[in-house]
């Protein structure tokens, strides 16, 4: 072979090593049906799944540090002992499927408190369980409901929040921590000018629209163990001009590296309705790249990535490091096992799946 597959060699990120750089993306799943952010069986078995499917690191979904950080009443938490003890059998079960496990920290802002797509759209009325939502702003998001501007006060008490929750983290067994600072959710909201017109530290200038992720970072960095990789998922562009850009991306990045975080996972848009995506095959690559190109860390791609010569060909082209797949890891949990077949990677399968080997025997 002229060259060594990328997408199976493995990665090292401070003291992890994932066997491969095929990462399942955090997707919310709307499914602790207690409305407790406690998680059950059906995650269990969906991340468990993921795992066993050959993925090198599979992270788990948006998880809310703070009750009012959920996007729905049913979305997973971290702020509590009980939902410890529950991402505890999640993360066992993903190490024994053998992939690493990351958890994505969360607050969704003025984006909290919606309906998940089974029970309506838009927010979630008070008197059904639904909370008042809280931002950088107190201008709503098109259809939700208005958000509080948060005081100075207590975007200062927020870093605390997301150190306890990655603290918990630890305890609950994952190899690795992901900030959720993109998709329109609370940290973007602060991060980009059409969100934050903010007249305290917080706004204004981009060292301080940045301050409350990079003290996030901070804190987070002080309580989890110093071999640990803490990534960050941003947005690299609102697709509108005064916007979050991937200019701004890029030494928002570079500040955060200094302050430890040690990979970029890089998506786009979710802060505002009415903009045009230019979706396709592969279209966020070049975010990714912009970004990769101008920061020493690794940086992940994700978006429309289906193919395994297509996700090969963005690795070799020598600037992204790994590749995150959300949907097309739920129509098939065997993704990385058939990519692997496909580009001719010997990779190990499950030894209870070996009589299932591609190509079939
Ligand atoms: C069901 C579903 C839930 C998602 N939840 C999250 C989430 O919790 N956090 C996040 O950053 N992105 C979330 N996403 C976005 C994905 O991580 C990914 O960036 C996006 O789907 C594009 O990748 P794809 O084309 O491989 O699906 C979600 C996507 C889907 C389909």
């Amino acid at each position: 072979m002229s060259h060594r597959v990328q997408l199976f060699s493995p990665l090292r990120v401070r003291e992890l090593e994932t066997k491969n750089r095929v990462w399942v993306a955090p997707m919310c799943m709307y499914s602790c049906e207690n409305r407790d952010g406690v998680v059950n069986e059906f995650h269990l078995v969906h991340y468990g799944s993921r795992s066993i499917g050959g993925a090198g690191l599979v992270m788990v979904e948006a998880t809310a540090v703070v009750p009012e950080g959920r996007i729905t009443p049913w979305c997973a938490g971290i702020w509590n002992d009980e939902q410890v003890v529950a991402w505890r059998r999640v993360t066992d079960s993903i190490r024994a499927g053998g992939a690493k496990s990351a958890i994505q920290l969360a607050h969704a802002g003025r984006k909290a408190s919606t309906h998940r797509a089974q029970s309506g759209s838009g927010s979630v009325d008070i008197a059904d369980g639904g909370w008042q939502t809280v931002s950088a702003t107190s201008e709503a998001f098109e259809g939700y409901a208005a958000p509080r501007q948060l005081t100075t006060r207590e975007v200062e008490e927020l870093p605390a929040a997301f150190a306890a929750a990655a603290a918990r983290s630890v305890r609950a067994g994952f190899d690795a921590i992901e900030i959720h600072a993109a998709h329109g959710y609370l940290l973007h909201q602060f991060l980009s000018p059409i969100t934050n017109r903010r007249e305290d530290q917080y706004g204004g200038s981009l060292e301080n629209r940045a301050r409350l992720l990079l003290d996030v970072v901070k804190a987070i960095r002080e309580v989890i163990p110093n071999e640990m990789p803490l990534m960050i998922r941003f947005s690299a562009t609102d697709y509108r001009e005064d916007g979050w850009d991937q200019a701004q991306t890029a030494e928002v990045a570079r500040w955060a590296a200094e302050l430890g975080a040690d990979l970029f996972d890089i998506s786009s848009g979710g802060l505002i309705t009415g903009v045009k995506i230019p979706s396709g095959p592969g279209y966020q690559v070049p975010l990714a790249e912009f970004v990769a190109d101008r920061v020493e860390q690794p940086v992940s791609a994700v978006g429309q990535i289906t193919e395994a010569a297509q996700a090969e060909a963005i690795l070799q082209a020598g600037l992204v490091d790994v590749i995150m797949l959300a949907r097309a890891e739920l129509r098939d949990p065997y993704w990385p096992l058939r990519a692997a077949a496909e580009l001719g990677a010997e990779v190990d399968w499950p030894i209870q799946y070996v009589r299932g080997m591609w190509p079939k025997g």
